[in-house]
């Protein structure tokens, strides 16, 4: 296997996922390997269940194990998660990345996966060549956002953390409160307007770029928004996650 791969791990609140990454290209080298999140996403659990992950994937190259990229759904600085929204509260203030390389035997790179999410659509997708800020977001059980200015990523910023009209802005907005309350594309797309719109307000990007698994039905909700910035759906979906943690275990 060729040395501008890495394997991208991808930890969510239901399933983790993993593939090799081609760098140059941004495709999946292979399959993309899939097993449960683990109930409860107790940290020892999920690095088990990360392990029996990786030993699905092909991952040496001459005999080298390839770079390895984890992202996860929490703030995570200098390796440590410092927050834990829809996962277990041992997470919080845990040294996650030291944790894992010991037990998995290799180095690793820990990340957010809206952060990897964003990243990958700045490389490989969406936002590919945009100039000043790109707000991502992604719309999955939890709202994730990612900043990049001119290319560059601002991490950790946590926008589905939002208090809007009194409540955390992802309990309204994100994919999971549409699932929860059987709202139609039209009721969540207004709780989705009165989010982008206090976003917007906030922040002033040049472009939005919405994620998450729901965006493949981006013309169901997109149309319905009405604001000043560029709003366009993800090219990578389920996959940035993967995309970006392998892209940023390189650096
Ligand atoms: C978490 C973020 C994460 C997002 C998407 C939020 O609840 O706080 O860290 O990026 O969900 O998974």
């Amino acid at each position: 296997m060729a040395t501008d791969h890495a394997i991208g791990i991808d930890i969510g609140g239901t399933g983790i996922k993993g593939a090799v990454v081609d760098l140059g290209t941004g495709e999946l080298v292979g399959d993309r390997f899939k097993v449960r999140t683990p109930e409860g996403g107790r940290p020892a659990d999920i690095l088990r269940a990360t392990d029996e992950l990786l030993a699905g994937i092909a991952d040496e190259s001459d005999g080298t194990k390839l770079p390895l990229g984890l992202c996860f759904p929490a703030v995570v600085k200098h390796g440590r998660t410092l927050s834990a929204a829809n996962v277990s509260d041992e997470w919080i203030g845990l040294a996650a990345e030291e944790l894992f390389e010991n037990e998995l035997g290799r180095e690793i790179h820990f990340i957010n996966d809206a952060d990897a999410a964003g990243y990958a659509e700045s490389r490989y997708g969406a936002a590919v060549g945009a100039e000043g800020l790109v707000i991502l977001t992604t719309l999955g059980t939890g709202i994730g956002s990612a900043f990049l200015y001119d290319g560059v990523l601002v991490p950790n910023t946590e926008l589905g953390h939002l208090e809007i009209d009194g409540v955390d802005a992802e309990h309204r907005a994100a994919y999971s409160a549409m699932e929860r309350e059987s709202l139609s594309w039209t009721q969540w797309a207004e709780r989705l307007q009165r989010y982008y719109a206090h976003v917007e307000f906030l922040f002033s990007p040049d472009l939005f770029v919405v994620g998450g698994g729901v965006s493949k039905h981006h013309e169901h909700f997109l149309p319905l928004l009405d604001l000043k910035t560029p709003i366009v759906p993800a090219v990578h979906r389920n996959n940035a996650g993967i995309l970006g943690a392998a892209s940023l275990a390189t650096r």
